[in-house]
């Protein structure tokens, strides 16, 4: 196993899989690389693309609104990535190939990393790490064990744009992860809103 940024280092200049050739930036993942929480979503966009960093633009502001009413922020209690390193041409959801070929970099950073909790946002990444079959809307809101890890399944941010009703339940969902992290983590953590 190498150390996380060798790993970022591979990915940077990786040609794995037909995403390369148009991608600007390879977006490695962002955060504190000693978190207990890890987030993974689908794939870059057009602005992660542009300039390499996870959760950019729209959704990238709502996942921080959501984050900060946890309590959490991106620099101190997170690490977030995705299923995918590279922007499939116009956020067409990553085929199987791409992800069969960037998943290696995904679970070698979730070794290094060593997160206790992961949230999985979004059926991308549900499918991704945990089962092509399972389903978002049956599974979301319910810890999952996976290889020693507790797993939280909820919806993508951009999801919660699209569709207001959605955003109920994440908030459930993110309140069972403070929940969770008061009890494994930091009983003296705090969020004003939960
Ligand atoms: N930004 C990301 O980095 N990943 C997504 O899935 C969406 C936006
Ligand atoms: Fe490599 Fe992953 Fe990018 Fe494909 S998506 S080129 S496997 S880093």
């Amino acid at each position: 196993m190498c150390n996380l940024e060798e790993l970022k280092q591979v990915v940077l200049s990786c040609s794995k899989c037909p995403l390369h050739p148009t991608r600007n930036n390879a977006v490695f993942g962002n955060g504190n690389s000693n978190a207990e929480i890890m987030l993974i979503a689908e794939a870059p966009g057009f602005y992660e693309d542009k300039s390499g960093i996870v959760f950019q633009g729209k959704s990238g502001e709502l996942l921080d609104k959501i984050l900060a009413a946890c309590g959490f922020n991106r620099n101190d209690h997170v690490y977030i990535s995705n299923i995918v390193k590279c922007r499939p041409p116009n956020n067409r959801e990553p085929n199987d190939a791409e992800k069969k070929a960037c998943l290696p970099y995904l679970y070698e950073q979730i070794e290094i990393i060593d997160p206790k909790i992961i949230i999985l946002l979004g059926a991308t990444a549900l499918k991704g790490l945990i089962n092509p079959n399972a389903k978002i809307t049956k599974v979301r809101g319910q810890w999952i064990d996976w290889k020693d890890r507790l797993v939280m399944p909820t919806y993508h941010p951009s999801a919660l744009l699209r569709n207001q009703n959605l955003k109920r339940p994440v908030w459930e969902d993110f309140k069972k992860v403070v929940a969770k992290y008061r009890e494994m983590i930091d009983p003296d953590h705090y969020s004003a809103h939960c």
